[in-house]
């Protein structure tokens, strides 16, 4: 039977990285992006290239309406979902002062509202594909208190700590769930100069998406629980057991006060 790897903001960044390590795998596809995106592009290129079924859809997340237009296309298609990403995320933008009453909400709705939805509406699909995955991309940020991280910073620890209940709850249903708690990631144009202008530590603890790509996907089919990739984002997960509070806060606020302006 044909069975598909559905993967959110698949356009760019991770999400594109995530799309060509399946591709490579010989998954086959449903890419979600918002319109605009180069999604058919890419969509095409994978269909050309590795001989997988490519299905793609240009939809804005952050409306609550585009989880049912999903969940309908699968349904229409009788497609067979095994593995769901929930990839799709707005990334921080500064101070909490500063950011518009739309911005917050988008981002917990990308970031919050649309993983948690779409879980539920695929979960059934995904279980009658077992042994099925979802994956979701959180982030090292959800595990601190960071400024400038404040509203990503706590969608993404909803999102771990939502991924690891549901993970014990589908324990006897086939279905695994992983979470992926990337630190920095050479992604949008920002990140990629905000990498390069950090401290030493910081700059050995960042991945390119292809690296962090295929961890993600071999966590996942290998069913672990949480995984944070890299070694050096490890050793600062067990720093932070080990250093005082004040010292933590003094190094964390010396790299933040570097990040550029957005754009
Ligand atoms: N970059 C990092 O340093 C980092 C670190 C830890 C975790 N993460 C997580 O990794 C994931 C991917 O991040 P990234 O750095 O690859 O980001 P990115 O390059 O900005 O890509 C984000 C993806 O999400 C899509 N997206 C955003 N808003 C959307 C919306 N309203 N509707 C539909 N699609 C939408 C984008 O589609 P369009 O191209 O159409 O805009 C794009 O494909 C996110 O969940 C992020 O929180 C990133």
């Amino acid at each position: 039977m044909k069975t598909y790897i559905l993967i959110t903001g698949a356009s760019q960044g991770l999400g594109k990285a995530l799309a060509l390590e399946c591709a490579t795998r010989k998954m086959n596809l449903i890419l979600i992006a918002l319109p605009h995106s180069g999604l058919g592009t890419l969509s095409n290129f994978i269909e050309d290239n590795f001989n997988v079924e490519v299905h793609f859809m240009e939809l804005d997340l952050s409306a609550t309406k585009s989880c049912y237009e999903i969940f309908n296309y699968v349904s229409d298609n009788k497609l067979q979902i095994q593995y769901l990403v929930n990839n799709a995320g707005v990334l921080s933008r500064g101070m909490f002062n500063d950011l518009s009453d739309d911005f917050v909400l988008k981002q917990i709705e990308v970031n919050v509202t649309t993983p948690t939805l779409l879980t539920k509406l695929l979960l059934d699909n995904l279980k009658g594909n077992r042994p099925a995955s979802i994956l979701n991309i959180s982030s090292m940020a959800g595990f601190f208190a960071l400024p400038k991280k404040q509203v990503y910073g706590a969608t993404k620890a909803y999102l771990t700590s939502f991924s690891k209940s549901l993970n014990k709850e589908l324990k006897n249903d086939g279905v695994s769930v992983t979470t992926i708690c990337p630190g920095g990631l050479n992604t949008t144009t920002r990140l990629c100069y905000q990498n390069r202008i950090m401290g030493w530590v910081t700059r050995k603890s960042v991945l390119n998406p292809e690296e962090a790509a295929k961890i993600a996907i071999d966590s996942m089919l290998c069913r672990k629980k949480v995984i944070v990739p890299g070694f050096v984002n490890k050793c600062l997960m067990a720093l932070d057991w080990i250093l005082p509070e004040a010292i933590k806060d003094w190094l964390t606020i010396r790299e933040i006060n570097k990040f550029p302006k957005p754009i």
